[in-house]
């Protein structure tokens, strides 16, 4: 059964399903245009997200702000979520079962979005949604067609700001999604 915005939110709102809420202050459920084509889906809150209730608002999200501008888009024109709505304690690596527990909230996200290219975040969001042996070096900029939704897998933005290295790869994935983007228009 698809369940409305407010039913999804609200049930994110009360979520006991782990015990990640313990130690937050908000939920993070995402947040942007409920019908964009395209979507980007991280790995889950930190501080800055924490403490605001939105997703990519710290110094990663300034970044993917720069990118969704590159691409000749604005936030307002996507929607960006991650894979758990809670902050993991000191930002760790959300464990399985705690993704487990949240991604049912995702998949009915993506169900109302319904966007047509999808990129996943680094490794995190790759696991979670594509292959729990996924790996972002090995698999990263390598189209993903399931039900035809275009999963577009590339780096994490704060993986980009320890090594700004890997922008160019990044950008090069960002230039297909934008070539998706126009083909499926
Ligand atoms: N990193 C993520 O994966 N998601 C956020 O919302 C912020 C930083």
């Amino acid at each position: 059964m698809e369940l409305s915005w407010d039913e999804v939110l609200d049930e994110i709102e009360s979520c006991r399903r782990c015990a990640l809420c313990e130690n937050i202050h908000r939920k993070v459920p995402g947040q942007g245009n409920r019908n964009a084509d395209l979507m980007f889906i991280g790995e889950g809150p930190g501080g800055d997200e924490d403490l605001q209730g939105l997703a990519f608002v710290g110094a990663a999200g300034k970044l993917l702000t720069r990118m969704i501008g590159a691409m000749g888009l604005s936030r307002e024109d996507v929607y960006i979520c991650n894979v758990v709505k809670c902050r993991p304690p000191g930002n760790r690596t959300p464990l399985p079962e705690e993704m487990a527990a949240c991604i049912p909230f995702l998949r009915r996200q993506f169900l109302l979005v319904r966007p047509r290219v999808i990129v996943l975040l680094g490794a995190t969001a790759g696991k979670a949604i594509l292959d729990p042996r996924f790996s972002v070096t090995r698999d990263r900029g390598k189209w993903v067609e399931r039900k035809g939704f275009w999963f577009m897998p590339t780096f994490h933005p704060a993986a980009l700001l320890r090594d700004p290295a890997k922008k160019r790869d990044t950008w090069h994935d960002l230039q297909a999604v934008m070539e998706k983007l126009k083909e499926l228009a």
